[in-house]
């Protein structure tokens, strides 16, 4: 079969035949019709404890051999993953997707949606609660601002770098303000002065380092600041004084049981409609273009991106109903 493998650590994938995965007790084999990446999968891609070659992980749907449409997570039975025509996974972690849910949904409630929910309910997030979301523009960070403002946010705004991607997210109605952060000194007061003057009561952090010792200092006494991500880096400075009568933790949902994980999804499947969950998309077409995809996503799309693995028309009925627009990747 094909796949998309990174050959060793810290080299690009490339694409290449590797031996289909077979049949064994307590996983399921499945034919992928669509993958999805996100910033794990290039951002964890080389840490320790990953043996290559192996397929890049991803998420996806497809048709496991009984037939059944199903979700996978990035649980593949190593070396397999989702860019591949077909991978193996373990059968607690292949979820049935509901008929009226379209493949990019089921992909975007997963990894993201997951990951971005459950940091948001540890931040106890209540009606009226100033929200500032720390990498804002990306999928969980899109994700977060709705759901917050959903969960009863009554300030909610986005910081990140790019400042074409923050005015898109306001001009799409994600946020009320947002902050461009250039990693200098007044970062703090422009967070503050966008949190109404009196500093942000949740904080959810998807990037930590320089950016989250900014972020908590434009918090008010009380606040409950999350950490969901590193892409900023793995260390910040944090004074005592800076901490005192806020609260900080992380959230790593991936350690939570398949169980409450399918719990969560299948949660999100219905707020999806109920919250309009939608992020942009950016479909790349069949597996030749995974390293392509690959590259868009180390580049921060501020889009999830999707990999039409089984090469199906984009205006079939499989896909009519996707909540989301579509653009084709951009031109090199
Ligand atoms: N803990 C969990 O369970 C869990 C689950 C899923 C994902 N995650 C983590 O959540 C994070 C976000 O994932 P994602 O899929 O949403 O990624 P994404 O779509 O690539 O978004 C990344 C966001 O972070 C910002 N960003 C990236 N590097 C930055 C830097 N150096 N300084 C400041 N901002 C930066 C980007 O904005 P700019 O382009 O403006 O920089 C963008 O807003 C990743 O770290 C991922 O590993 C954790």
């Amino acid at each position: 079969m094909r796949a998309v493998v990174i050959e060793k650590r810290g080299a690009p994938p490339v694409l290449r035949d590797l031996p289909e995965p077979t049949a064994r007790d307590g996983a399921v084999l499945i034919d992928v019709e669509t993958a999805g990446l996100g910033g794990w999968d290039v951002a964890g891609a080389y840490r320790l404890g990953i043996e290559y070659p192996c397929v890049v992980r991803g998420e996806g749907v497809g048709r496991a051999e009984d037939g059944r449409r199903v979700y996978f997570g990035e649980r593949s039975v190593a070396p397999y993953g989702a860019l591949a025509e077909r991978t193996l996974v373990p059968s607690d972690e292949v979820w049935d997707v509901p008929d009226d849910v379209d493949d990019a949904t089921a992909i975007t409630m997963g990894i993201a949606g997951t990951g971005i929910l459950l940091p948001l309910e540890a931040a106890g997030l209540t009606r009226g609660d100033r929200l500032l979301v720390v990498g804002g523009t990306g999928t969980l960070g899109q994700l977060g601002l709705r759901l917050g403002r959903h969960l009863g946010a009554g300030t909610v705004v986005a910081a990140a770098r790019d400042a074409a991607a923050l005015e898109a997210v306001r001009a799409r109605g994600l946020a009320d303000e947002v902050v461009v952060m250039t990693g200098a000194e007044d970062d703090v007061d422009r967070m503050r002065r966008a949190s109404g003057g009196e500093g942000f009561d949740v904080v959810i952090d998807l990037v930590y380092g320089r950016p989250f010792e900014a972020a908590l200092k434009a918090t008010r006494w009380g606040a409950r600041l999350v950490t969901v991500g590193t892409l900023a880096g793995s260390v910040a400075s944090v004074a005592a004084g800076d901490l005192l009568y806020r609260t900080h933790t992380t959230v790593g949902t991936g350690q939570r049981s398949p169980a409450e994980r399918h719990g969560v999804w299948r949660r999100l499947l219905g707020l999806a409609r109920e919250a309009d969950l939608r992020v942009p998309i950016v479909v790349h077409r069949r597996l030749d273009e995974g390293s392509a995809a690959w590259a868009a996503q180390a580049a921060s799309p501020h889009a999830k991106i999707l990999i039409d693995v089984a090469g199906a028309p984009t205006t079939g009925p499989r896909r009519k109903d996707l909540p989301c627009p579509r653009t084709p990747p951009p031109s090199p």
